[in-house]
């Protein structure tokens, strides 16, 4: 398996074409210049709760992104996470490769290279490292690297400090479809919602225009919580443009998922978005996928279908949910 760090060391100017899109998924043609797409920033320590309350729900309703500041999480705490995560990546390639996902593995984690069939058979210009952070019941530490040796205990860190984040927003978008302030958070698993980290590592490309790191989607999860580096690189899609989003120092990316979108019966919406790379920088990015345990069935709210408001997706056990959309099974 070769991995896009190896292949960009060696591509000064010339990269393999399957790595080239077509026109219209390439970023320098459809991304919308000189714009960048002021998706809600949220001020998590505003004294006016009521005001935060109402702009997380209508960020979520009309967005299914923002991003928030003032949210808890010392600086220091996210540099050093970001910090292990890079230091992984630069380890030369046979020690990275002792975390590799096993090949033919059903489950998700490790350092790996995506292998999903892409449309036109086109490759991503990324290589991820994807374990559990939370709850310790799932955690599978053999996917965790073992160096830098300050690894674990900078994710458990980050972890430590990102639930009071998890919960505010849960509580938030609970209210926000008018029920009790637990019920949302219990209804897609309460204290086994996985966490699970994808560290993003897109080497420099000398043609960014031309490639995509991560190609279009929205995510499966119910809500992501994403840190990038400060290298430009997300966007959005707005109406069927995609646009550059804002790099914030400090901010923390929200992304409303699939399954989000399926319990609120489609009050909260997801998000369509893609990353690209750059020229001579290397972007990296740690979004936290929080997701329902994998045996759970996952469908609306009871309490939001009724007579006028009939379920919009249909109920099914979540591994079966991602399953579905790895294979492209259409649900
Ligand atoms: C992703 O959505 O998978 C990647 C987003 C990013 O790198 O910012
Ligand atoms: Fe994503």
């Amino acid at each position: 398996m070769e991995r896009v760090q190896a292949i960009a060391s060696m591509s000064k100017e010339q990269i393999p074409k399957e790595f080239i899109r077509s026109d219209h998924e390439q970023p320098g043609i459809t991304t919308v210049k000189g714009k960048i797409l002021e998706v809600p920033v949220i001020d998590l320590n505003d004294e006016d709760d009521a005001k935060v309350l109402n702009l997380i729900i209508e960020a979520s309703r009309e967005w299914g992104m923002f991003q928030i500041v003032n949210h808890g999480i010392p600086s220091d705490v996210t540099k050093r996470f970001q910090d292990v995560g890079r230091q992984f990546f630069e380890l030369p390639q046979e020690e990275k490769e002792v975390y590799a996902k096993p090949p033919g593995a059903q489950a998700i984690e490790g350092y790996g290279t995506a292998l999903q069939k892409e449309m036109e058979g086109k490759k991503a210009w990324v290589d991820h490292l994807f374990h559990k952070v939370w709850p310790p019941s799932v955690i599978n530490y053999m996917f965790w690297p073992k160096n830098p040796p300050s690894y674990r205990e900078a994710n458990e860190e980050y972890v430590k400090y990102l639930h009071g984040v998890v919960n505010q927003l849960f509580k938030s978008l609970s209210l926000g479809l008018g029920l009790q302030e637990q019920e949302l958070k219990e209804s897609i698993g309460g204290d086994e919602l996985v966490y699970l980290l994808k560290i993003n590592y897109y080497p420099p490309c000398p043609l960014p225009d031309l490639v995509l790191g991560v190609p279009p989607h929205t995510d499966m999860s119910c809500i992501t919580i994403l840190v990038p580096n400060d290298v430009q690189g997300l966007q959005a899609n707005r109406d069927g443009n995609w646009y550059d989003i804002k790099y914030i120092p400090d901010a923390l990316i929200i992304h409303i998922g699939d399954q989000m979108e399926i319990v609120s019966n489609g009050r909260y919406k997801k998000v369509l978005h893609r990353s690209i790379v750059n020229e001579v920088k290397t972007r990296m990015s740690w979004p936290v996928f929080l997701e329902p345990p994998s045996k759970l069935e996952v469908g609306p709210h009871p309490k939001l279908v009724n007579e006028e408001n009939p379920a919009k997706y249909e109920t099914k056990k979540y591994s079966d949910y991602v399953y579905c959309k790895l294979n492209k099974i259409p649900q």
